[in-house]
């Protein structure tokens, strides 16, 4: 008999097993939730995502036949095939042409059928939505993603981290990475391939639920189409590693119906609201001095700074107010955080490229009151 000491140990360590396998178990079955998923691809709220979500459902059935019929095979020949003991050794084969003719012409079928339905989906995704389309410009940049809506209507609307979009209607975005520090050559001016490679890192434009995800690489001009259903929030994220704050580089698609988003586009396009009371009119005049005009365009803002509009660097901050986050869609939009941001944007927010300019806490007071006007 072994002393209690021994069993109390071996009890213990099949409890910690035990603890383990169901932790595992539990993690294993998180995957299967379908509630409170913002971001799954397999919830598709569009036109493009369900037909990506269609040639997901005819692949994975077959691969998870390919799977279960590969691995039974295996454990059977193991189980069945397995040393008793004193077995001589088994007869040895080399070579069986019908064997290797089979295995051959299955997995080149399969093949096959997968890439028939793949590549018409390929060619079907690929394709310019008509005229009807809102057309939209996305520039990738370290940490955000900046919109600018290229139809007449929307006249020259430009925001970031929020794009807005009407639903029941494709967006055409045309998608370009550019450096913060560079000045921007603008869609137009900058055909395929033309910029140097410099210009920026590849980011990855990804909303789970209304599309796949597309690369988008400097020096190139990316195409996609997104389109949604229902009005709603679309939460998605950068999806390439992209630099020291890439996993902070989030961004919603706001799905408005067509005439809410009409409306939205036209409070958009009003310039910037002018400041009322003294402490916000004091960060209006700070916004110059301080030199945040530098980078950060407000449309409408002094006619004397003239290129003001024309500034790309940072977020343009016309209506800033009206964002519900700022920072790459990290961080909520209101008086504590833009606060702690402008004390230390880096600090919030690694390897942001806005610098800390040493702003007084009065500055700060100025500069909050006058950003939170901007509705
Ligand atoms: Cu941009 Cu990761």
């Amino acid at each position: 008999m072994r002393p209690a000491a021994d069993r109390r140990t071996d009890a213990a360590a099949a409890r910690r097993r035990w603890l383990a396998w169901t932790a595992l178990l539990g993690l294993l079955l998180a995957g299967c939730a379908t509630e409170g998923l913002p971001q799954s691809a397999m919830d598709p709220a569009g036109p493009v995502a369900r037909i990506e979500d269609s040639l997901w459902n005819r692949v994975f059935p077959l691969a998870v036949g390919v799977f279960v019929l590969v691995q039974g095979l295996i454990l059977w020949a193991v189980f069945r095939y397995r040393d008793r003991g004193g077995d001589d050794i088994p007869k040895q084969v080399a070579g069986n042409t019908r064997l290797e003719v089979m295995w051959t012409l299955i997995p080149a079928l399969i093949l096959v059928g997968i890439a028939i339905p793949t590549v018409g989906t390929i060619f079907q995704l690929s394709s310019a939505p008509g005229d009807a389309a809102l057309d939209v410009r996305v520039v990738g940049k370290q940490y955000w993603w900046e919109f600018e809506y290229l139809d007449q209507e929307a006249q020259g609307v430009v925001t970031a981290n929020e794009l807005h979009i009407p639903t029941g209607r494709p967006v055409y975005l045309q998608m370009q990475s550019l450096s913060s520090t560079q000045p921007d050559p603008g869609l137009e001016a900058a055909p395929e391939f033309s910029q140097p490679v410099s210009a920026g890192v590849i980011h990855s434009f990804w909303v789970p639920r209304l599309a796949g995800k597309q690369d988008v690489v400097p020096g190139h001009t990316r195409r996609m189409t997104i389109e949604a259903d229902e009005p709603g929030r679309y939460p998605g994220q950068c999806a390439e590693f992209c630099g020291l704050s890439h996993a902070r580089m989030r961004f919603e698609v706001v799905a408005h119906e067509p005439a809410e988003f009409e409306a939205w586009i036209a409070a958009q396009a009003e310039p910037a609201a002018t400041p009322g009371d003294a402490l916000a009119q004091e960060g209006e005049a700070l916004f110059e001095e301080a030199t945040c005009i530098a980078c950060h365009a407000i449309d409408g803002y002094e006619e004397s700074t003239g290129s003001a509009a024309a500034v790309r660097i940072g977020p343009n901050l016309t209506h800033f107010a009206s964002r519900e986050r700022f920072a790459g869609g990290v961080i909520e939009n209101n008086e504590e955080s833009i606060r702690a941001w402008l004390a230390n944007p880096p600090g919030v927010k690694a390897g942001a490229q806005m610098p800390n300019l040493g702003l007084s806490e009065g500055d700060i007071d100025a500069l909050t009151a006058y950003l939170q006007t901007l509705e």
